[in-house]
């Protein structure tokens, strides 16, 4: 049954405050991913949940970054990505690529495969997402990239890293 609600959003509301929309952010349990680029512009990696599948016909992902990050510029420029999909044992890769720490100590974490023309690409992910960067939008203080997916590298791993009310959680099929 469908109640009367529209006295509790009138139109001429505020926006949610930065604080109420956080937390309600919170509320979506998210997998974590670690996005990396490589090419000409050089080589970055960023901690990632705000990747979203977009639609099969061309499979294409979307990925939030924010402009301000130290990975944005090389992102942009090399335009192609790998979206490495944490596996549950991965939590340290996170924390690695979520700080404000140069790129080469990011990348002495982990292991990585680094295929000619490709983004670094996670040893033990539960997937790799080779991407190419077709578009994107700006909103706010992020960009929305809009990267199709051109090879995907499923290793069959059935554990992921959720992040979940600020808190890291391991899931397991
Ligand atoms: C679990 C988690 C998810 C994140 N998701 C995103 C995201 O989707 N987009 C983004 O731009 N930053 C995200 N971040 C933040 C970036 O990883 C972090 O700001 C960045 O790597 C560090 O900024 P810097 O490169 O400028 O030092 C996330 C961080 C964590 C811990």
């Amino acid at each position: 049954m469908l109640t009367e609600t529209t006295s509790r959003a009138p139109a001429h509301r505020a926006a949610a405050t930065q604080q109420e929309f956080r937390n309600a952010m919170a509320r979506i349990a998210a997998t974590v991913h670690i996005v990396t680029t490589d090419g000409e512009h050089g080589y970055a990696g960023f901690s990632a949940s705000a990747v979203c599948s977009i639609t099969d016909t061309p499979p294409t992902v979307l990925v939030c970054l924010n402009r301000g990050s130290s990975a944005y510029a090389t992102t942009v420029g090399n335009g192609i990505v790998c979206i490495n999909t944490l596996a549950a044992d991965q939590q340290e890769m996170s924390a690695a690529f979520a700080g404000k720490t140069p790129m080469p100590e990011r990348f002495s974490h982990g292991s990585w495969t680094r295929c000619e023309g490709y983004a670094p690409a996670l040893d033990g992910a539960a997937m790799s997402l080779h991407c190419k960067i077709i578009g994107s939008s700006t909103v706010g203080t992020h960009d929305v990239l809009l990267c199709e997916v051109l090879h995907i590298d499923d290793r069959d791993i059935e554990t992921c890293l959720l992040y979940y009310q600020r808190r890291y959680h391991a899931l397991s099929s």
